[in-house]
């Protein structure tokens, strides 16, 4: 599947945000311990839940997708401990099922998730914490075999402020009666905490979630009607990225600003024109940005997650750019395919020098991964004629919707084989 974008036409108009797809992947599997039927609502109706979806059924959960983006699961019926290759492989986040099925059955086999182009993802981390919560875990023909006699009390140090592994150990430590787990050096990032108001509001006895050190009592049931998810900073600031070009004005709809700071921070930096309202933000374009330098961090540091979206709006900028990405070893794919839209840039190990030039030009590139994607379709946007992006199966991973959005204010982009 491709995307053919007619470049530099004006965006004017409204963008609603979708919920957060990186909280609804942790709050999917975190269902597994539910003793009851759950309603999900503001799921982003993306490709990474419907693979989450697909996991949870091929459990035994139920999954009944109420609406676009409401959806209905029942845990009572699952039945099986093990996850195979083939809904593992594509979406690193079905490493969460591996916890709640420890709990759920004393035992879980699970297949290693794939890396992906920005490096090698490992899952080490996850590991080291399920064995200090009690877990026997050895790897064979690559999947991943634990099995539990009984859990225990655990203080988990956490060697890097990893999302996942933080998301996954509260998931696990919740359901485990009469058991406290402390983590520390947890991930701040909005997702885990969204996660820990679900499972709180579900009965989990979980403090701290949101700063450095979280502290977890077990409780032994784990019940919830409904919960919402929170909009998807990432996407938001995607969008923010998309008004920032000379002439666009678009008002971003359905945003929790104190989760996009830093990307508020920077744009301001690059002199991009902000309106902030209590749940929205109205940006304004302006014909050049300012050169900035961005290094990318750990909650509430700049987001890995919106580097790629910025090294494109830093590539027309009235100067020389610096981006350092301190969170993953090689996440700059995106640059070389800017590179064919005539962008400047020089890779060096994880740093990217940006030497902003007069304008990109079309061409046919390479979606490589779900936020370069991103990049190339706004670089797109911006460039002199018709770029076409090929492996858009990428963006419909974490995007809902976009070239509908993109297109309802002025866009031009079309789906093609
Ligand atoms: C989550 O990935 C997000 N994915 C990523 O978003 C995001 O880029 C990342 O957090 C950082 O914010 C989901 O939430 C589904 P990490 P995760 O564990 O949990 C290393 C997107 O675009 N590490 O915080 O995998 C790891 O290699 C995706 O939506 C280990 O070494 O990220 C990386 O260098 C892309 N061993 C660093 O830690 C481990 O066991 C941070 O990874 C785990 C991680």
């Amino acid at each position: 599947m491709k995307f053919k974008i007619e470049g530099q036409r004006v965006l004017k108009g409204e963008i609603h945000i979708s919920g957060a797809k990186n909280s609804a992947l942790a709050i999917m599997p975190a269902c597994i311990l539910l003793n009851k039927p759950v309603i999900l609502k503001n799921v982003p109706d993306v490709e990474d839940i419907r693979t989450m979806s697909e996991l949870l059924k091929y459990l035994g959960a139920k999954v009944h997708k109420i609406s676009k983006n409401v959806i209905e699961i029942d845990p009572r019926d699952i039945n099986k401990y093990q996850a195979p290759y083939e809904l593992i492989s594509k979406m690193r986040a079905s490493i969460y099922v591996l916890g709640p099925l420890l709990v759920k059955f004393g035992k879980a086999i699970v297949y290693m998730p794939g890396g992906c182009s920005f490096g090698p993802r490992p899952i080490d981390f996850h590991i080291e914490g399920l064995k200090k919560l009690g877990a026997n875990i050895k790897i064979e023909h690559g999947n991943i075999i634990a099995h539990v006699d009984s859990f225990k009390d655990a203080y988990i140090q956490l060697p890097f402020k990893s999302v996942g592994t933080t998301i996954h150990l509260i998931i696990t430590s919740s359901l485990l009666k009469g058991k406290k787990v402390i983590i520390s050096n947890c991930a701040l990032e909005p997702e885990v905490v969204d996660l820990a108001n679900f499972l709180n509001k579900a009965g989990a006895k979980i403090k701290g979630a949101g700063f450095d050190e979280i502290v977890i009592e077990g409780v032994d049931k784990l019940e919830i009607d409904e919960y919402e998810i929170i909009p998807d900073r990432i996407e938001a600031g995607t969008f923010l990225v998309a008004g920032s070009f000379e002439n666009n004005e678009i008002l971003v709809k359905n945003v929790i600003i104190e989760h996009i700071g830093p990307v508020i921070d920077k744009l301001l930096e690059a002199g991009i024109n902000l309106k902030i309202y209590n749940d929205s933000i109205l940006v304004k374009g302006v014909k050049k940005p300012k050169p900035i330098e961005i290094q990318t961090y750990p909650f509430p540091g700049f987001p890995t997650d919106m580097q790629a979206q910025f090294m494109t709006l830093l590539s027309i900028a009235d100067g020389t750019s610096i981006i350092k990405e301190n969170i993953y070893p090689n996440r700059f794919a995106h640059a070389y395919e800017l590179m064919r839209m005539s962008a400047d840039i020089k890779i060096n190990d994880n740093i990217a020098i940006i030497r902003g030039v007069e304008k990109l030009t079309s061409a046919i590139v390479n979606a490589t991964d779900l936020r370069a994607s991103a990049s190339l379709v706004l670089a797109g946007l911006i460039a002199e004629g018709t770029t076409i992006i090929e492996n858009i199966e990428h963006i419909d991973r974490g995007y809902e919707d976009i070239e509908i959005k993109l297109n309802s204010i002025g866009a031009s982009i079309e789906r093609i084989l």
